[in-house]
């Protein structure tokens, strides 16, 4: 008796984690979080059970009421790597640290969603599926990856190891981010000063900045025309970085040759939105990069199992960028 109200205390001590995710991604996630953080008792959106018990929340866009009454939460995790749907919360407490999700495999998708892109615009493959439905056998002109420039714009982690697997493979890397980035082979360039020349150089141009007003239509008619003639966009940031119509417009004139395009600003992308039938578009549907429950949820269970023991949380988001 006595060890197990031992058990309940410590439980409570410890605090309960809740989890707010689309509803058919809450089995996976539930079980992962089971397996994993076996000792912490888990609530799932839209059962709180007693709120004075959350600890931790780990979501995905939670609704404003979600937050109500909250007042022992003391993490904040989100389920992608991205946070953008956390700050636009309107109710979000900001006291509490925003965690974004940093782990490996999350890492290693988005790698493998851009270099796949890279490689089909950089060896024309587009243009070989469009030939092959005509019956055309035409050999395109082929250039080395060594003679392309792959503008990265945002060099956060996605960004970094993008940049890594890219002069692995020997293309000409740069980046463009808020602060001075010094990466292997890659040349940095920094803030609106040096964003004209960054973009004047990018002949395939890899979206991935976090979403936020100062990047909110970053890629916009005026920036769009600085890429060289016949560049190549690939956005797996947000949609939000691209005004749409200015992309449309630069695509339908030829400047822009081409996009691989996986999220927009509204998703699920509307039915008559013209980039589904774009024959220079391609659209995902916001799968560059899936969390997966188990490896994720191991980053969790260390960033809590730290808290637990007075160590600094990884990849808090510093509040400077929560404005
Ligand atoms: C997905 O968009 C993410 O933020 O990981």
């Amino acid at each position: 008796m006595n060890s197990q109200s031992g058990i309940v205390e410590h439980m409570n001590e410890a605090g309960e984690l809740l989890l707010h995710i689309d509803p058919e991604r809450v089995p996976a996630w539930a079980a992962a979080l089971r397996a994993t953080l076996a000792e912490m008792p888990l609530r799932i959106w839209p059962d709180r059970g007693d709120p004075d018990q959350i600890r931790y929340a780990l979501l995905w866009k939670p609704p404003p009421e979600l937050f109500d009454g909250l007042h022992n939460l003391q993490v904040i995790f989100s389920v992608g790597a991205g946070i953008d749907h956390l700050l636009s919360c309107t109710t979000l407490p900001a006291h509490v640290p925003v965690v974004r999700m940093v782990e490996p495999v999350l890492t290693a998708g988005m790698v493998e969603y851009v270099i796949y892109n890279v490689i089909r615009f950089h060896r024309r493959m587009h243009e070989y599926d469009v030939q092959q439905r005509q019956a055309q056998w035409q050999v395109l002109p082929q250039v080395t990856a060594g003679d392309l420039t792959i503008g990265i714009m945002g060099l956060g982690v996605l960004g970094e190891a993008v940049a890594s697997m890219l002069t692995k493979m020997n293309y000409r890397v740069t980046g463009w981010s808020r602060s001075r980035k010094s990466l292997p082979g890659v040349r940095s360039y920094v803030g609106e000063p040096e964003l004209l020349k960054f973009l004047s150089d990018a002949q395939i141009l890899v979206m991935l900045l976090p979403m936020d007003e100062t990047t909110q239509h970053i890629l916009n008619k005026g920036t769009l025309a600085q890429l060289p003639s016949g560049a190549c966009v690939i956005n797996a940031g947000r949609g939000g970085l691209i005004h749409e119509n200015d992309l449309l417009n630069a695509l339908d004139k030829g400047h822009i040759s081409c996009a691989a395009l996986d999220v927009f600003e509204t998703e699920p992308l509307p039915e008559a939105h013209l980039f589904w039938r774009h024959p220079n578009v391609t659209v995902t549907p916001h799968a560059a990069s899936l969390t997966n429950p188990v490896t994720a949820v191991q980053f969790v269970a260390e960033n809590i199992r730290r808290h637990q023991n007075g160590k600094r949380l990884k990849h808090t988001v510093v509040p400077t960028d929560r404005r």
